[in-house]
This record gives C-alpha cells, structure tokens and sequence, in this order.
C-alpha cells in the first residue's frame, strides 16, 4: 500500500475515490462542505431529503459528481458531532475501508473529519488512518478448502488535510501505522492456527524466517536438550507430557545508534493448553489454542522494529511448550527447580503459563536489560476483573507501568495498572517448596505476577496479562493482535518517537 498526504483542493484531487464525513442530521463536515460550490450543493440536497443522515458507520458511494475531479465521493456517517472522537473517528474509517472494499476502488482520498488534535495530534492522525486500513483489509487466515476471494484492490491512499510542517510528521505516522497493522497481522495470523500447525517448533521457523529476511534480527532456538543445559525445570515439568517437542527462542534486534542495554520482551508460548492432568473443562478448550499470543506478540514486535529499524535494541524470549495430560505429565505435588535454582510445588498443573515464564524472566537477566516486558494469557482472573476492555499491567516498577499504560491509552489499546504489593506473593507459600505455583482464587491475576516477581528482582519488569484481550470468542472467534499496538507505542516512543 502507498501512503502520501495531501494539503488543499480536494475537489481537483486526482483519485479513484474520495472519502468524506457528515454528522449527524446530516450536518456536512468540513471537507464534505468544501465541495459544495463546486458540485452546486449537490450533497446538501443529499441530506436535505434525508437519503443520508450520517449515522455512525453509514456510508453511500456517489458516482460522477460534476465539479469534482476523483471518480467516486464516499460519504461516511461520523455520528453525534459533540462526542466526535478518536474512537468514532476509527470506527468512521473502518466502515468506509469496508465500503470501499467491496468494489474495484485502487486510489483513495481519505478526507474524514479529524478529531480535534488534542485528542489526535498530526502523526496520531496519520497513524490512526494507515493501521485501520490495515487491520480492516485483515483477512483470516482460515484453512478452509475452498477457493479464496479476491485481494483487496485498494493499494494508494493519501490522507489530509495536513498543512505545512504537519505533512512531514503525518507522513511518519501513516508508515508507523502501516507497520502496526502489518506486524498485528503477523500475530493474528500466528495466534489464529490451530494447535496442530503452530507447535513450540512451528513458532521457531517462523522466528528463524523473521531472522532470514531481516538481517538486523539474530534468532537462536533452544532445543529441548539445550533447555535442559539452561536447568530450565519449570518449563520442562509443562512439556513433559507432550509429544510435541518444547522450544526455547532467543531473538536480537539490534538497531542503529541503539543504547546498549536492550528491552526484553517475554511471551508464554503455550500452542495448546488443555490444563495438564488439572485438566480443564471441554467448554470452549479449542480456544486454548490462542494461548500462545503472548509469543506471537514478541515475534510480531521483533518484526515492527526491524522493518522500522528503530533505533534500540531488542531481545525477544519465547518460552513454547504444549500443556497436555499423560503419563508423562508432570502431577499436582510434583516439585521441581527453576533456572534460578528457585524450587516450585506444581499444585495446579493449568497454571503452566507462569511455569514456562519464570524461566525465560530468569534467562532475561543476561542481557542486563533496561526492562523487560512479558506479555501472557495468563489468568482467567485477569478476564473476571478487566473484561476484554483493559489488558492487565502488574510491575515491580512505577514508572514503567505508567509508560505502559500512557502507551495503551495512545494506541487505543489500554491495559490497567494492578497493585502487586507483598500480600499477593505471601499466598504462594508451600509446605515442601519455596513457593507453589498456585495461590488461591483471590486477587488470582496477581498472584500469577507475584509468582513471576520472584524471578525478576533486581530487572525493571512489567508483566502484561492478556487473557481477555488477545482473541475473541463467539461469532467473530479469532486474535485481535492485542497488545501489538500498545507495545509498539512503548517501543516507538522510547526510539523517541
Ligand atoms: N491459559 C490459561 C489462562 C486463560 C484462561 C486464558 C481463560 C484465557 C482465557 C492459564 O494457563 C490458566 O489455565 N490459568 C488458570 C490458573 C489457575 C489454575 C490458578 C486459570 O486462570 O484458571
Ligand atoms: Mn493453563
Ligand atoms: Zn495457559
């Protein structure tokens, strides 16, 4: 897709199509309304009869409109004008990009009303618009037999209006937007194959073929006889009973000009928990196969900063297994030694997640990281407390935290910052081990964090819980790419944006 702005004279614009907004009761936007004398008021008489009132996400493609030069104007519904916002303003795009993609449109002229530039600055705006065009024309990549449809024929898009020194920054946010969708898309289309195709060694190929195609990308795979020199017990116990082979991914970006200490990103690579002999109920257990998001996130962050080349560097760490029953399987009871040397009372065998985590955090420490990051579909208890709407942001460091969260709320993609104060870790106590790996129902997201703090002391760590925002069940079943977004604003703003 390409991408350019554009500043004034949108009826002399050259396009297939030109995509403008109207409020509410048919009140033109501004755009809408610079077409007016040209056209002879041909969209005021529009609305005045009331073909159109502007309702969010409505949209009516016009042929042929005397007095402009593109060949089609879109109008698109943008909702009440009072609470016009970044929200409605994406949810305005979404529906035209889905209009537009059910015809032969190549060429667009996006002309929607933007939201004040408090709420959405130029570069804000130019991204906005290019990872919603991305994430719209995102496609599932379903094994289904039958012949897919068509590629989308959209493939320029300019976007305005932005004047003077503001073309430049929203020309860097329509590539950076470009490259969020794009790298989302690398996680959805990881995230959404079955258990059966994307295994722990799946996930390294593709981490390897990352390594391929960008020279700035190193990939290292442990195999399971060099996660066994790592002393890696944890993550052992979780593949133990699985015939699939575990994998332990060790990815560097290294980027010019880069402060030497890297971020560590972390991701729980289960690619199909059933819970073990703590086997988990059949209702929905196909879903398990999303478990592995976390992974997909790190692979997909590691390809934002390579194709951006941003300016840091960046280790990936990729803990795969498959968490089955057998007799193999590792019991409730069983105790076994971390990496760390630390020892664990398997009481749960479900909460594996923070059994192959703990490990790679410990394996972090080499790097004498400025932070690290791990991102998890760790605990249902993170789905009770913060639905599908926040990810859950637990961290021995206030100020990291606070970036991760500012970065969520500029992405629209918000995680919530949870207390991770001594009493959480206190419920971990065992009788026979150092801790257990389970610490009751109550506040259960955190105690998963506190569980992994106890491998991160001394590194400023987050931990993202991802559980209710990584995928969606239902009807629209599938990733969402979540929380790519928000972690490449983190990643893109300490490049210094
Ligand atoms: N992968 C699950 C967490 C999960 C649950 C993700 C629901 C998405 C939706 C994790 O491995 C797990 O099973 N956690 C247990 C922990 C419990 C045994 C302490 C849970 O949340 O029930
Ligand atoms: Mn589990
Ligand atoms: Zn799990």
């Amino acid at each position: 897709m390409q991408f350019d702005v554009w500043s004034k004279g949108l009826a002399t614009l050259e396009a297939d199509c030109l995509v403008v907004g109207v409020f509410e009761e048919g009140e033109l936007a501004e755009e809408a309304k610079s077409l007016e004398p040209s056209t002879g008021g041909k969209l005021g008489k529009i609305v005045a009869r009331g073909d159109f009132s502007g309702r969010s996400g409505e949209t009516l493609l016009l042929a042929d409109l005397e007095g402009v030069k593109a060949s089609r104007v879109m109008l698109v519904g943008l909702g009440n004008h009072k609470s016009y916002n970044r929200k409605t303003f994406r949810k305005a795009l979404a529906a035209a990009v889905t209009a537009l993609n059910r015809t032969r449109i190549a060429s667009v002229a996006f002309a929607v009303a933007r939201p004040s530039f408090n709420d959405l600055d130029d570069y804000y705006f130019g991204r906005v618009i290019a990872e919603v065009i991305g994430n719209t024309l995102y496609k599932i990549n379903d094994l289904k037999s039958a012949k897919k449809g068509k590629p989308p024929a959209l493939e320029s898009v300019i976007a305005g209006p932005v004047r003077g020194a503001g073309a430049t920054a929203a020309k860097r946010g329509l590539t950076h937007g470009a490259a969020i969708a794009a790298a989302a898309k690398v996680q959805r289309d990881l995230a959404n194959l079955p258990g059966n195709v994307c295994t722990p060694t799946y996930l390294a190929d593709q981490a390897k073929a990352l390594a391929k195609s960008q020279a700035s990308v190193k990939v290292t795979v442990l195999d399971e006889a060099g996660i066994r020199k790592e002393k890696m017990g944890c993550l052992l116990a979780v593949t133990q009973g699985s015939a699939e082979p575990p994998r332990f991914i060790v990815m560097e970006y290294k980027g010019p000009k880069a402060p030497k200490a890297p971020i560590v990103l972390v991701g729980k690579g289960i690619t199909f928990d059933t819970g073990g002999i703590s086997l988990k109920d059949p209702g929905a257990m196909d879903e398990m196969k999303f478990d592995m998001s976390g992974s997909a996130a790190v692979i997909a962050a590691l390809t934002l900063v390579s194709t951006l080349r941003l300016p840091l560097n960046v280790v990936g760490l990729i803990a795969a297994a498959e968490n089955m029953p057998g007799s193999r399987a590792v019991k409730p009871g069983d105790i076994v030694t971390s990496a760390s040397g630390q020892t664990v009372e398997i009481l749960n065998t479900d909460a594996e997640g923070r059994l192959v985590l703990c490990d790679a955090l410990h394996y972090a420490r080499r790097f004498e990281p400025a932070a690290v990051v791990d991102m998890a579909t760790l605990t249902g208890a993170c789905v009770v407390a913060l639905g599908a709407h926040h990810s859950g942001c637990m961290s021995n460091d206030d100020a990291l935290a606070r970036e991760l969260v500012a970065a969520g709320v500029r992405a629209d993609d918000r995680t919530w910052h949870l207390p991770i104060t001594e009493e959480y870790a206190e419920q971990l106590k065992s009788n026979f081990a150092d801790m257990a790996n389970i610490g009751g129902r109550e506040g259960g997201a955190i105690t998963a964090a506190a569980f992994l703090g106890k491998f991160t002391q001394g590194m400023k760590w987050a931990h993202l819980d991802i559980a209710g925002v990584a995928y969606q069940g239902g009807a629209n079943k599938g990733s969402t790419g979540r929380p790519t977004p928000m972690l490449a604003d983190f990643l893109i703003h300490r490049a210094g944006r």
